[in-house]
């Protein structure tokens, strides 16, 4: 099963990630994870990353294809994968295609969590991550709404589209995704 998780900062995909990967047997790529652990070892990308992190802005698009081609290319990643926080802008959904249609293994299906920016800030302030100040989640916000939200039509026009409402309680939330899922299981 290859599925994408869309939506927006702190809607739940990494939450809910964990517990699909479980469910699913299948290997969770988070480039928001791989990143931090470059800055955290100190690596140059690392140092590079950091202080767009911070601010709540996107490491570039070569950067993070280079890691998911990287990361695609290991055996585990054969059995299936969960892309999280992958991909997040028009070039980067058109550079997954590609490699994927070249290893011939398109997607399933790309899930939506669906959460309003309200809930969105209350629990990102809750949470007290580098990224997780009030200006640099309001920025994470728009960015999303400017370079990752046209994916939604992206995916939608391939008809791969599936959309769950990302509030409430967390378990709720994950049944109503294995509802979806389970059809492509
Ligand atoms: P990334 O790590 O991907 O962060 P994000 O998208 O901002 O998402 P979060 O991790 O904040 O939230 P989430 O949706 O995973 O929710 P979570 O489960 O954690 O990216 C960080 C940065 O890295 C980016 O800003 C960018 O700079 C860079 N980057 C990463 N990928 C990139 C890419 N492809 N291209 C370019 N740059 C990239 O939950 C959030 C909180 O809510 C938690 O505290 C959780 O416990 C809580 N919670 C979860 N579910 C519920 C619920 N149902 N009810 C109440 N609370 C809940």
């Amino acid at each position: 099963m290859r599925i994408v998780l869309l939506g927006a900062p702190g809607s739940g995909k990494g939450t809910q990630a964990e517990r699909i990967v479980e469910r699913y047997q299948i290997t969770h790529i988070s480039t928001g994870d791989l990143l931090r652990a470059e800055v955290a070892a100190g690596t140059p990308l690392g140092k590079q990353a950091k202080a767009i992190m911070d601010a709540g802005e996107l490491v570039s698009d070569d950067i993070v294809l280079g890691m998911i081609e990287d990361r695609l290319s290991k055996p585990e990643t054969q059995h299936g994968f969960l892309l999280d926080g992958f991909p997040r802008t028009l070039a980067q959904a058109e550079g997954l295609d590609a490699l994927l249609t070249k290893h011939g293994q398109p997607l399933d299906v790309t899930l939506l969590l669906d959460v309003d920016p309200d809930e969105i800030m209350q629990r990102l302030l809750a949470r007290k991550r580098a990224d997780d100040t009030e200006e640099t989640i309001r920025n994470r916000l728009q960015v999303y709404e400017n370079q990752t939200a046209p994916l939604i039509d992206y995916y939608q026009n391939q008809g791969k589209l599936r959309k769950v409402h990302g509030v409430g309680d967390v378990e709720a939330i994950s049944k109503k995704i294995f509802q979806v899922l389970d059809d492509f299981a």
